[in-house]
C-alpha cells in the first residue's frame, strides 16, 4: 500500500469507530494518537516525503490528526452521556461533600439577635437611625442642656463640616426619630452601633453596641417598665434571675433608674465580675421626660412612656463570660469559632 492508500485506510477506520463507553474511547485514542498509534505513525512518515510534496502531505496529515481527535472527543462525550443516563451518574452524588470550616455569627450579632427576639415576641418593632447624627437627635430633643458635659469633646466624635454632626453617642437618638415620625402607641427597640471618645481598654471601647427600647401609649406606668425588664432578664438569663432598680439620672427620663441583675456568674454570692456585691448593672431606664415627648410632637398630657438602653457587649459578657472587651474586635477565629447558634441556646 502506498502512503495515500494507508492514509485512506486509517481515515476509514476513524470514521467507522464505534462508541462503547469510556474505555473504548480511550482504546481508540491509544490506537490512533498514542505513541505507537496509526495516526502517529503516518505523521512520522511525513519526514520521508520529498520536499516538494511536503506542503500537500502536511495538510493531509493535519486533517487526519484532527479527524482522529474529533472522533475521540465524540466517543468520550457519548460515553459520558450514556453513563449519565443508563449506567448511573458519572459523578457519585452520594459521596459525602468536602466541607471546609463553617463560619459562625459574631457573638455580638448573636446576642443582638437574642435581645431583639425577646422584645419582638412581646410586640416590639425594630427601628433604626443613622450613625452620623445631628445635635438635635442625639442631644437637644433628649433634653440635654446646651452645656451638658456629655456633649464635651472628650465624649463625642464630631464630624467635620457644617451642622454640628457627630457620631451618635447612644441609640436614644432613634427614640426621637421614631416619636417624630409616628404616633402612639409606639413599642420599639433600636439596636445599633454607638461611638464615644474613650481610650480602648479591657473594659471600654470607642465603638460599641446598644439596644434602646421605647414604649409610649396612654397610661404607661413604671410598674410596666419593671415588669418588662424583668421579663427580658429572665428570658435571657433564666427564670431564677432577679432585678433591682436604683434611682439614677438621665436628662431624657424622669424618674430614672439603673437596673441591676443578680449576678449570673456567682449566683449572687459575690465574685470578681459583680465586684463581690452579687449584682451587676445591665442598663439605664426611666419614664420618658414630658419635655422629650413635647420636643417630639407627642402630647404629654395624653400619653406617657418608658425607655431603656443597654449595652450589648455587657450582656454578651454576662452570657459568655468574656473577660476583655477587645476580644470582640480582634476577629481571632479561635475566639469567634467558640460561638454558634447552639452555644447560648438552653
Ligand atoms: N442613653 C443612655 C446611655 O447611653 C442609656 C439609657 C438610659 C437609655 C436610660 C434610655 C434610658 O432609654 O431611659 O448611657
Amino acid at each position: 500500500m502506498n502512503l495515500n492508500e494507508r492514509v485512506e485506510a486509517v481515515e476509514a477506520e476513524i470514521a467507522a469507530a464505534q462508541g462503547g463507553g469510556a474505555e473504548a474511547a480511550e482504546a481508540f485514542r491509544i490506537a490512533m494518537l498514542g505513541r505507537n498509534g496509526k495516526v502517529t505513525a503516518l505523521l512520522e512518515e511525513l519526514k520521508q516525503v520529498p520536499p516538494e510534496e511536503k506542503r500537500l502531505w502536511g495538510q493531509r496529515m493535519n486533517q487526519l490528526k484532527n479527524a482522529a481527535r474529533t472522533r475521540w472527543e465524540e466517543l468520550k462525550a457519548a460515553a459520558g452521556a450514556a453513563a449519565g443516563t443508563s449506567a448511573g451518574p458519572a459523578v457519585d452524588r452520594t459521596r459525602p461533600a468536602l466541607t471546609g470550616p463553617a463560619g459562625s455569627l459574631h457573638p455580638i450579632s448573636l446576642v443582638r439577635q437574642r435581645i431583639i427576639h425577646v422584645f419582638e415576641r412581646i410586640g416590639y418593632t425594630v427601628s433604626q437611625g443613622p450613625e452620623v447624627e445631628d445635635d438635635r437627635h442625639n442631644f437637644g430633643a433628649l433634653n440635654f442642656p446646651p452645656d451638658h458635659p456629655a456633649r464635651d469633646m472628650q465624649d463625642t466624635f464630631f464630624v467635620e463640616g457644617p451642622g454640628g454632626m457627630a457620631l451618635r453617642t447612644h441609640t436614644s437618638s432613634v427614640q426621637v426619630r421614631v416619636m417624630e415620625s409616628g404616633k402612639p402607641p409606639i413599642r420599639t427597640i433600636s439596636p445599633g452601633r454607638v461611638y464615644r471618645n474613650e481610650a480602648i481598654s479591657a473594659r471600654a471601647h470607642c465603638m460599641f453596641h446598644q439596644v434602646e427600647g421605647l414604649y409610649v401609649d396612654k397610661g404607661v406606668s413604671f410598674a410596666e417598665l419593671k415588669g418588662t425588664l424583668h421579663h427580658f432578664a429572665k428570658s435571657l438569663f433564666g427564670p431564677e434571675v432577679k432585678i433591682r432598680m436604683r434611682p439614677s439620672y438621665f436628662p431624657f427620663t424622669e424618674p430614672s433608674a439603673e437596673v441591676d441583675m443578680s449576678c449570673t456568674i456567682c449566683g449572687g454570692k459575690g465574685c470578681a465580675v459583680c465586684k463581690h456585691s452579687g449584682w451587676v448593672e445591665i442598663m439605664g431606664c426611666g419614664m420618658v421626660d414630658p419635655a422629650v415627648l413635647t420636643n417630639c410632637g407627642i402630647d404629654p398630657e395624653a400619653f406617657s412612656g418608658f425607655a431603656f438602653g443597654m449595652g450589648v457587649e455587657r450582656i454578651a459578657q454576662l452570657l459568655y463570660r468574656v473577660p476583655d472587651l477587645r476580644l470582640y474586635w480582634e476577629n481571632d477565629v479561635r475566639f469567634l469559632e467558640q460561638f454558634s447558634d447552639g452555644a447560648f441556646r438552653a
